[in-house]
């Protein structure tokens, strides 16, 4: 018999139909047995009764075991109607029971995980995400996504991948390498976001780009940060910063009154804040300005502009820190018109404003972005400022200046961190609560127990050896 859906039972009243689904709950009571049963659709109450040879099997069905239930959907009794849950006025009385697949009892209940340690739940990964937390969450993540992707696709934005296996890309962070077996003593760096593949499109002359990127920095980690994370990464040629906000802005503000009706954008348009007076008056560049910060619908959007380009240096937590001079957020922003003469000609660099703009929402940042230089001798020059030798620029950046120098158009954009976004649309604490399978504080997965130790031959083989830690 055809499956059913578990949310599609109350469409085959007094039918005889077949579910696949998990036990949620089982209780035995003598001649009867009651069950709940959950698929991802929903859940439903089914009852054995009156049939010997079908209860002899139900009495043995335990929490997440996997079954094909046959049986009669029924309305309930009216004084067992429940019109607060889903499928609260059916029933299925069971006519016959197919177990697919036994399961050990889980390590933790699945009813409400919310005491459960956190190392427990990602080692056990497979059945904390059954939760209808989990499950909420990440159903959520993926309706934001698939809104984001026909949103761009209409506006004529080209969905591009970008290679994972790339040069450092310098964005703060410290890179995650990868060996190279062919080329000893080379390796691969992992992005830390696409930025100069992005900028490269734009002088292929596609004009829009976007992708739901993936991430990585060797970074310490935090609440709101993860080793390996996912960007809402765009960018378009011939723009300007405030055609990026306003559509930005739009497509967020649709985000949250299609899938968040219950939530209150504070400010249309988002309030925009100078980097100078966030400063002053927050104390951060991702200003908390929500009139109630104890309203949880409560979503303050606001811009942060008007960014210093360079800041001063300090070495000890910048690994890419080659200078008295580093960057605020990338080297590839533009100054604002006005400054770009004092750039030409490193004059008082410390007062040069970049075309640079970050998104906060509720004190967290959660995007970023610029318009990009796009003249290869300014590039040159602002990367001369940030202290790298010609020599240097000629080994690290050639690609750039070549790819400048080709014929690219001026362009900007924008990423946005995807999962905070997501983690503060859904009220979660820490955005490893709508990551399917994150890794810890530690930078660990339980669940799979990376990162893991390599066998020798496997470092033989990259011409790698592993050196005994030095004693602090
Ligand atoms: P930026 O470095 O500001 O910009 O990153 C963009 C956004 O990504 C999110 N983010 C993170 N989320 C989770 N874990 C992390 N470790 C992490 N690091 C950053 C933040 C941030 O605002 N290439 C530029 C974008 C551009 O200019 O277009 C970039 O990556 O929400």
């Amino acid at each position: 018999m055809n499956r059913i859906m578990i949310k599609d039972l109350s469409g085959h009243k007094a039918e005889t139909v077949t579910i696949n689904a998990w036990v949620d709950v089982a209780r035995n009571q003598g001649k009867m047995a009651f069950f709940d049963f959950r698929d991802v659709s929903g859940k439903v109450q089914g009852v054995v009764f009156g049939k010997p040879e079908v209860l002899e099997v139900a009495k043995t069905l335990r929490p997440e075991w996997v079954v094909a239930i046959e049986g009669v959907v029924n309305e309930r009794p009216e004084k067992m109607v429940n019109t607060d849950v889903v499928n609260g006025d059916i029933e299925l009385e069971i006519t016959a029971i197919v177990v697919l697949n036994t399961a050990e009892t889980p390590a933790f209940e699945l009813e409400d995980t919310s005491g459960v340690n956190e190392e427990v739940r990602l080692k056990n990964r497979f059945v904390d995400l059954r939760t209808e937390r989990m499950h909420n969450n990440i159903a959520m993540r993926c309706k934001v996504i698939s809104h984001i992707r026909n949103h761009l696709g209409e506006k004529g934005f080209f969905e591009i991948e970008t290679p994972l296996l790339t040069k450092s890309t310098p964005e703060g962070a410290r890179d995650y390498l990868v060996p190279s077996r062919l080329y000893p003593g080379s390796a691969y760096a992992l992005p830390q976001s696409p930025q100069q593949y992005k900028q490269t499109l734009m002088a292929s002359g596609f004009e829009k780009y976007f992708q739901i990127a993936r991430c990585m920095r060797d970074e310490d980690l935090r609440g709101d940060r993860q080793p390996e994370f996912t960007q809402m990464d765009l960018e378009m040629s011939f723009t300007s910063e405030e055609e990026i906000i306003n559509l930005n802005e739009q497509l967020l503000i649709e985000i949250v009154e299609k899938y968040y009706p219950e939530k209150r954008i504070q400010e249309v348009p988002f309030p925009r804040i100078t980097y100078a007076d966030a400063m002053e008056k927050y104390g951060n560049d991702r200003p908390d300005i929500r009139e109630d910060k104890e309203d949880p619908n409560l979503l303050a959007f606001c811009w942060v502009v008007d960014f210093p380009g360079f800041e001063r240096t300090d070495k000890s937590d910048d690994p890419q820190a080659t200078g008295e001079w580093t960057f605020t957020h990338n080297p590839f922003s533009l100054p604002k018109e006005s400054d770009i003469e004092k750039l030409r000609n490193k004059e008082d660099i410390g007062s040069i404003i970049a075309s640079q703009y970050d998104i906060a929402l509720n004190g967290y940042e959660i995007g970023g972005g610029s318009i990009r230089c796009h003249d290869a001798q300014l590039q040159r020059t602002i990367l001369q400022i940030l202290g790298h030798s010609d020599e240097k620029i000629d080994t690290n950046f050639d690609h750039m200046l070549r790819m400048l120098n080709s014929g690219c158009p001026p362009h900007g954009g924008i990423a946005w961190g995807l999962d905070r976004l997501v983690m503060l649309l859904q009220g979660e604490p820490n955005i490893r609560e709508v990551i399917p399978f994150p890794k810890t504080r530690e930078g660990r997965d339980p669940m799979m127990d990376s990162p893991a130790t390599v066998p020798t031959e496997q470092w033989n083989e990259l011409n790698l050896e592993v050196k005994e830690k030095k004693k602090d």
